[in-house]
């Protein structure tokens, strides 16, 4: 047994009867890495810290070092479905064996490098990425890695905890190494629907009319002459526990509330069966402790990741249903679902990300989505990614998937950062994920900023009305200066626009010297 950050990898089972007909092809990680060399292009299968290959990465860090302690070069590009864990983006991050990441990172090693010019890093929606591998945009695939929870009989592969762009980088492969994980429950068979969107001009209308509609398969044909490998793992999926929520969270997650109660009372929503999307983090789990007690029944997911609070929900039978395309559990929840796994199949449908954070599915099935910020300006344009405009944090994620096509779209987030030293709500983003076209609310611990109907002047007042009470008079001396330039159809005065940004850069707080 060897430890990872408190969690251990047991000695690895006898999985003769999760290897199918492949046991010819069963050999140690190090022996299939050797099918992974210096420019590959490598697609692996993990969205968040489930599903993701876990003895890979170490193999193919450990290749990297060796070939540079020798003097050589060896670094891969690396696309999955999103985040990993540290014993996947973290290792090979550290061995300095990626030259190119996508789509989506929230290792702060990787971050590091890629903040510091040593690897490349793009951040694209989620739901654009397996239709941009077949495009051929990447290039060619020389290798997938893909952990599964079985192969079976007739060579078809049970995916395990996340199904993400598995059928893209299966297709566009040369070889394919085969993680048979037996940590994974089998009961988890069954709970993926695997559903591949045809190619233009044969496309059809994607099925899905109401949350719980299975439309796919619940296992991945395998091109057998392919696979080169297989390797068997028993090691836990790695997602960071959440914190329990502080004071801050459970006043947004109330404002959150509150704010849904009013689209019923208006007629906009109903407590029967409303459609949430959720971030991950502590807010969203807030919110969603929060709904365990509301008035909301059968509420159903169409998210990107089902959560602890997904989990607790179900179990207390306020959610009937939530569709995803991985979990994003805690140790403890990761646990859980093992144990339950065929009781959660019941609740819980796992599918490519194509369709998971398909805009179409989406737009039909009228969801209320929350996710997280950096910065929102005064107009409602969202910086989800980029610190201070260049300092990538983690990356867009599926928030523009849902942002954009959403019924109703919300972003959540404390109204600081760092003690206070950075305000949420600035004059001018400086970056922009979302634009202020597609943002409808923001939401704080100060209340609800409903942005629905307005033109950019009038959402002035109700967004500054959100911010920190320290910052809210910088904001308004900002828009008052910007309305005395000589067009103030948005008003912006260029010269200060980024006034808070580098303030913080210069004194280390947005609030300037005078803090
Ligand atoms: N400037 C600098 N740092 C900021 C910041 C800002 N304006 N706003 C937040 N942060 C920092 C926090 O201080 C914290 O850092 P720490 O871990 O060193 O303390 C970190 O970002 C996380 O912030 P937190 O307040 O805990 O919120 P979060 O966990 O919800 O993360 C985002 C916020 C924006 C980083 C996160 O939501 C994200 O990556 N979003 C983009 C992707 C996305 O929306 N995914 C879901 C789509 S389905």
């Amino acid at each position: 047994m060897w430890a990872t950050a408190g969690r251990f990898y047991k000695e690895v089972i006898n999985l003769s009867d999760r290897i199918g007909n492949y046991k010819d092809l069963v050999m140690s990680a190090e022996d299939a890495a050797k099918f992974v060399n210096h420019g590959d292009r490598v697609g692996i299968s993990g969205f968040t810290g489930a599903g993701y290959p876990k003895a890979l990465p170490t193999a193919i860090a450990e290749k990297a070092k060796a070939a540079h302690a020798a003097g050589e070069e060896f670094k891969i590009d690396l696309l999955s479905g999103a985040s990993t864990a540290p014993d996947c983006d973290g290792v090979l991050a550290e061995a300095d064996a990626l030259r190119f990441r996508s789509p989506y990172n929230s290792d702060p090693t990787l971050r590091n490098k890629a903040n510091a010019g040593d690897i490349l890093y793009q951040d694209i929606h989620l739901s654009h990425i397996g239709q941009q591998v077949e495009q051929g945009f990447y290039g060619d695939f020389q290798v997938a890695i893909i952990e599964v929870v079985r192969i079976l009989e007739n060579g078809n592969i049970v995916p395990s905890s996340a199904v993400g762009n598995n059928l893209e980088f299966i297709a566009a492969a040369d070889k394919i190494i085969l993680e048979v994980n037996s940590w994974q429950s089998e009961n988890l068979e069954g709970m993926h629907d695997i559903y591949k969107i045809e190619k233009l001009p044969n496309r059809q209308p994607i099925p899905i009319t109401e949350v719980e509609d299975r439309i796919g398969e619940t296992f991945i044909e395998l091109p057998s002459e392919k696979v080169v490998a297989v390797v068997e793992t028993n090691a836990p999926d790695r997602n960071a526990p959440f914190k329990e929520p502080d004071e801050v969270s459970e006043k947004i997650a109330a404002n959150f509330i509150h704010f849904l109660e009013g689209e019923v009372e208006a007629g906009r929503m109903s407590y029967d069966r409303f459609v949430m999307q959720s971030g991950v983090g502590n807010v969203p789990n807030a919110v969603m402790a929060g709904l365990l007690d509301s008035k909301f029944e059968n509420i159903k997911a169409y998210t990107e990741v089902i959560q602890d609070g997904m989990l607790d929900l179900i179990d207390a039978g306020k959610m009937t249903v939530a569709s995803a395309t991985s979990f994003a559990l805690s140790p403890e929840y990761a646990d859980k679902m093992n144990d339950e796994a065929e009781r959660y199949a019941k609740h819980i449908i796992l599918r490519p990300q194509q369709v998971s954070n398909h805009p179409e599915v989406i737009r039909r099935i009228g969801l209320v989505s929350s996710n997280g910020m950096i910065e929102a300006d005064i107009y409602g344009n969202i910086n989800s990614t980029n610190v201070g405009g260049s300092r990538i944090m983690n990356g867009t994620g599926g928030s523009g998937d849902f942002t954009r096509n959403g019924y109703i779209t919300t972003f959540v987030s404390p109204s600081v950062a760092k003690d206070g030293a950075i305000s949420a709500i600035v004059p001018f983003a400086s970056h922009v994920d979302h634009t202020e076209h597609d943002t409808m609310v923001i939401i704080t611990e100060y209340g609800v900023a409903d942005l629905r109907g307005l033109a950019p002047r009038e959402r002035v007042e109700r967004i500054i009305a959100v911010a920190h009470p320290d910052y809210r008079p910088m904001l308004e001396e900002y828009f008052n200066r910007a309305m005395e330039q000589k067009f103030v159809h948005t008003p912006h005065d260029l010269a200060t626009a980024f006034e808070f940004q580098r303030n913080f850069e210069e004194f280390g707080d947005m609030r300037g010297e005078q803090k």
